[in-house]
């Protein structure tokens, strides 16, 4: 679509004037209470989206709204620290626009993070999930219109929209550091609203493991323009309706901080082995 790629191709310049055009490897997005692994980013450049041509603007607390460029576990990385939700109000197309800009840049690998609600009720909160698969059945792909073809073809494969080899290593890593890695599949929610207890038991019975309202519209789109990627989900609270308690953002934060160092450790080393 012309007038994506002409944005596309502004935001590119913009960046890579900044960046001096050196080349970088992997796109890191962090999820709620895990955006200070960007701050051990060394030799950071900081790029506020606020400044970004055609990025949108982050409204969300917690989130710093930026981009953090430099080097991390060896490896040349670009970090969204905060990203964009559907739920803030921003169309599907805007919420994947950063990532498709990293593809415009030259990224190959694509690390996706987020905070979810724990569906397996053999797990408990504070566990980690790599993402094996996703389900959407929320209306509106951010793929949806015209199609770019420069970044992708119009009809696209899902079956390796989360990369196999990469998961592979990515149990390993967890494996050498002792983490009781859990794998499943993330069922997408548009929020802002927690799910309803019987949203919960459907989702449980179409085969979801994790609840969250993030990722999937970034990991389509990557699919789409080709990136390799990985997903991991922090079990931040039992999905609706498990527990006697209601759900509330404050126990999301906590339990999010609470892995940070187990969750900080399995990206470094992923980072390492890429
Ligand atoms: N549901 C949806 N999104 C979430 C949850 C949840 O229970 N916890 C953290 N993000």
């Amino acid at each position: 679509m012309e007038n994506l790629m002409k944005k596309l191709e502004q935001t590119k310049t913009y960046i890579e004037g900044i960046t001096k055009g050196r080349k970088i490897q992997i796109g890191l997005v962090l999820g709620s209470g895990l955006g200070d692994l960007a701050d051990q980013i060394t030799d950071p450049i900081f790029i506020s989206y606020e400044d970004i041509p055609n990025f949108p603007v982050s409204t969300v607390e917690g989130h710093a709204g930026r981009l953090v460029i430099g080097n991390l576990e060896g490896k040349s990385v670009i970090c969204m620290q905060g990203r964009f939700h559907y739920y803030e109000g921003y169309e599907m197309d805007q919420v994947v626009f950063p990532i498709q800009t990293m593809r415009m840049l030259g990224v190959e690998y694509l690390i996706l993070t987020n905070a979810a609600g724990c569906i397996n009720t053999a797990w408990k909160p504070g566990d980690l999930m790599l993402i094996t698969d996703h389900i959407k059945l929320a209306p509106s792909c951010p793929m949806r219109g015209p199609n770019a073809k420069e970044l992708g073809p119009r009809f696209f494969d899902m079956s390796k929209a989360y990369d196999p080899d990469l998961a592979d290593i990515v149990r390993k890593q967890a494996k050498d550091l002792g983490i009781n890695l859990r794998e499943g599949v993330y069922m997408y929610f548009a929020g802002p609203n927690y799910e309803t207890p019987a949203e919960i038991r459907a989702a449980r019975i179409l085969g979801a493991d994790a609840a969250g309202m993030s990722t999937v519209p970034e990991a389509i789109a990557a699919a789409h323009c080709g990136f390799r990627t990985i997903g991991i989900s922090c079990m931040t609270n039992m999905a609706a309706g498990i527990l006697k308690q209601p759900l509330n953002h404050q126990e999301v934060i906590e339990t999010s901080l609470m892995v940070k160092k187990d969750f900080t450790a399995l990206v470094k080393s992923l980072l390492r082995a890429l």
